[in-house]
């Protein structure tokens, strides 16, 4: 018997599908058009509503099941059409279907992690790296800003040039603006010898600005100039030099913000906000844990990677990790040296604030309800908030994920506003 088409297709949706289906004893086709017969059909494309799409074809459906059965197709097709757009997209038939969901990747040139945000991280790098376009990095402390940035970098045509890397809250201004833009001899005292800055070492390559919320507005207006004619002074010098250099930036702060408060300037902030990436924090990617765990694990061996103990395992899953992917890095690093030649880390040995901390210890306003119905609410709301970020508000998943039915949570997303 030759396999069914969706044979080793990991789509969760679909699968759901198929299990209701069997129950019944109906069969799920993917077909090139809509055919004039069918229980329930959901178009793999808005745009050709009667085109290729998912087909149950055989005995009826009751109205209800009919209903339940179109809304679960329509998720699956999604899912399917963008398979149809990946295996397309290599004709070499790479993808074929395969038993991870296609497409889908756990690192991304040194960055780890799988879940569906940084699915859209890893697309979204694979249409700016080769750009050349300035882009600017965001997210919370410890999320891998500068990862992102250097992943940018290999992405690029200036892979072979430098990379330079320059904190802008580590010096004071005039640091700052001798080390990015280089100094005359006698520029200021101790400027002994001409020096060139980092903005000339890093001609042809990528110049990764961190940190540039912290930079001071005559800085910026440097700055801003060798983004729009690539030109600038050294200290205390006449000369106009020229540079070649794409610039990246990142920033922890909400530089919008900073441009209504006048701290930012706001031709700078168009300037680099041209291409913006978020890189999720990690509580929004508690899938990516274990990943990063073994990663880190791997990496720290001393012979062979050490495991956790599952009480052990089951603390880190539990801690919300407000220091992101850092934090857990550090934490990995201390439990091996800590653990010496123990092949196994247990509890024990876990920093305090991770070994105890408990959910209540989350520290929101509605953390400490005075009534059960209350804390019950919180609860609920909080794990569909959740489920809902990471599955980017896809509702299907979400459900899935939390065990409830999917007209149960959308009852429950409206409830709590959480759209
Ligand atoms: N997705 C990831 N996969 C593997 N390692 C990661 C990941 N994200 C961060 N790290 C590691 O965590 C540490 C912090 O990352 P990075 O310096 O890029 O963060 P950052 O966003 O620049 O933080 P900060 O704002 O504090 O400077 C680094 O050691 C980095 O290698
Ligand atoms: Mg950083």
């Amino acid at each position: 018997m030759s396999k069914p088409w969706w044979s080793g297709l990991d789509l969760r949706v679909l699968r759901q599908v198929r299990g209701v289906l069997r129950r019944r004893g109906l069969e799920l086709t993917l077909v090139e058009e809509r055919p004039s017969e069918c229980a329930a059909f959901a178009p793999l494309s808005s745009d050709a509503p009667a085109g290729p799409g998912l087909a149950v074809l055989g005995a009826e459906l009751s109205a209800p099941e009919r209903g339940l059965v179109e809304i679960m197709l329509g998720e699956a097709a999604i899912d399917v059409a963008a398979v149809l757009r990946d295996r397309d997209a290599h004709p070499a038939g790479a993808l074929a279907w395969g038993t991870e969901p296609p497409g889908r990747r756990t690192s991304y040139r040194g960055i780890i992690g799988g879940a569906p945000l940084m699915q859209d991280l890893y697309a979204l790098l694979d249409r700016v790296a080769p750009s050349d376009s300035t882009v600017l990095i965001q997210g919370e402390n410890g999320t891998g800003k500068e990862l992102v940035a250097r992943a940018i970098h290999e992405g690029s045509e200036r892979r072979d040039r430098k990379f330079v890397v320059t904190n802008c809250s580590a010096f004071n201004d005039n640091l700052l603006d001798s080390e990015l833009f280089g100094h005359k001899r006698g520029a200021f005292t101790g400027a002994v010898t001409d020096k060139p800055g980092l903005f000339e070492a890093a001609h042809l390559g990528t110049f990764f600005l961190d940190e540039i919320g912290d930079m001071s507005p005559a800085l910026q207006v440097k700055v801003l100039r060798v983004l729009q004619e690539g030109t600038f002074h050294r200290v205390g010098d006449t000369e106009m030099r020229q540079v070649d250099v794409r610039i990246l930036a990142a920033t922890n702060k909400d530089l919008r913000a900073m441009v209504a408060a006048g701290q930012f300037r706001e031709d700078l902030f168009y300037r680099i906000h041209v291409i913006n990436v978020v890189v999720p924090p990690l509580r929004d990617r508690r899938d990516d844990i274990p990943l990063l765990i073994e990663h880190f694990l791997a990496r720290h061996r001393r012979v062979r990677p050490k495991r956790l103990s599952p009480e052990c395992a089951a603390r880190m899953l539990a801690y919300p990790w407000p220091g992101n992917v850092r934090e857990l890095e550090n934490e990995i690093e201390r439990l091996v040296v800590l653990a010496g030649d123990e092949p196994t880390i247990g509890t024990d040995l876990l920093s305090p604030r991770i070994r105890q901390w408990t959910p209540s210890d989350g520290g929101d306003a509605d953390a400490h309800p005075d009534s059960l119905p209350a804390a019950v609410e919180a609860l609920e709301r909080r794990m569909i908030a959740a489920a809902m970020r990471r599955h980017r508000g896809n509702k299907t998943r979400a459900a899935e994920e939390l065990k409830v039915s999917r007209r149960n949570l959308i009852r429950l997303v409206q409830k709590y506003q959480l759209e």
